[in-house]
């Protein structure tokens, strides 16, 4: 859809390599239209190295050359980045940012009026390819910019669409949630132990089982409920399980969880670095 345009990624550190490998495998994009920038001369020289990618220490070359330029920094180098590629951001170039909590308001006020950015919110599963990004359009962003944006993103995973209100409960869900899910299973593993199994086995039975769950959900649609009915005979072992969850309030726990993390999430998002700032005069 895109294969012609250039894409620049500004920081080369973990989120920036699992997009570049995705975009590529992928054939979003073709290799010679990838670079990437980075402070640290190890960090380009890895993803030279292990992608064939040109990479700069120059971010205003980077966003000259580039059609499509993504912040991947950490949120507190967002400003600075900004203040100074502005001068090299027209009209013509999309914006997508990847930085936690740096609203579009934020990133349109530091660059000229009408400038097209994007604001997406990936999850550390897309460092291999099993993401899922929540992507908000900014005020001058084209549905062909939400496209360009979906593509890119849905090379590391699956995409949604949300508006930028939301995105704090994006971070609180998905953005979280692979932390979760790791505490759930670390309990699982624990709960294998306690019963007698050695803690190798007990890995491999509780990843599998979440593993192969989640699965079933995505290929079956069901909703989650239904498939739990199926595993679950009259007074049988699943439904003592069940039991034994539902007394320890689980699911008021877990809601309770996602509103906590996206509440903090506001919280961040209102103390943020680049907010301390006056917005630049370009
Ligand atoms: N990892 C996740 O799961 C996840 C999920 C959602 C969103 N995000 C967002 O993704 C962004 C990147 O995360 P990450 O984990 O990939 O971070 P990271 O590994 O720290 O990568 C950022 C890289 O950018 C470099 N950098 C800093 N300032 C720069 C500048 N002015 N010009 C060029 N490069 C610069 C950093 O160098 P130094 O180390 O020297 O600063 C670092 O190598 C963050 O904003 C984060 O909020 C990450």
């Amino acid at each position: 859809m895109f294969a012609d345009k250039k894409i620049g990624f500004i920081g080369s550190g973990n989120m920036a390599a699992a997009i570049i490998k995705g975009v590529i495998q992928a054939g979003v994009i073709s290799l010679e239209n990838v670079v990437s920038s980075d402070i640290l001369e190890d960090r380009r020289r890895l993803l030279s190295d292990s992608h064939g990618i040109a990479t700069t220490p120059d971010n205003i070359d980077l966003t000259s050359r580039s059609d499509i330029v993504v912040l991947a920094v950490k949120p507190q180098s967002v400003g600075p980045v900004l203040k100074e590629i502005a001068a090299a951001v027209d009209k013509s170039k999309l914006i997508v940012s990847i930085a936690a909590g740096v609203t579009l308001k934020d990133i349109e006020s530091r660059l000229r009026t009408g400038s097209r950015a994007v604001r997406v919110m990936p999850n550390t599963p897309a460092l291999i390819g099993e993401g899922v990004t929540a992507i908000s359009p900014g005020s001058n962003a084209t549905k062909e910019d939400l496209n360009i944006a979906g593509k890119i993103f849905d090379a590391v995973g699956q995409t949604v669409m949300v508006e930028e209100k939301h995105m704090d409960a994006a971070t609180g869900l998905s953005g979280s949630g692979p932390a979760y899910v790791f505490l759930m299973i670390d309990a699982l593993i624990d709960g294998g132990v306690k019963v007698g199994l050695d803690r190798d086995t007990a890995r491999t039975l509780a990843v599998q089982t979440v593993f192969g769950s989640a699965k079933m959900l995505l290929e079956t649609g069901e909703h989650p409920a239904i498939l739990k009915d199926m595993v679950t005979s009259p007074g049988g072992t699943t439904i003592t399980g069940l039991h034994v969850m539902e007394a320890g309030k689980i699911r008021g726990v877990i809601i309770d969880a996602v509103e906590a993390a996206t509440n903090r999430s506001r919280e961040l998002g209102a103390l943020s670095v680049i907010k301390q700032r006056e917005p630049l005069e370009v």
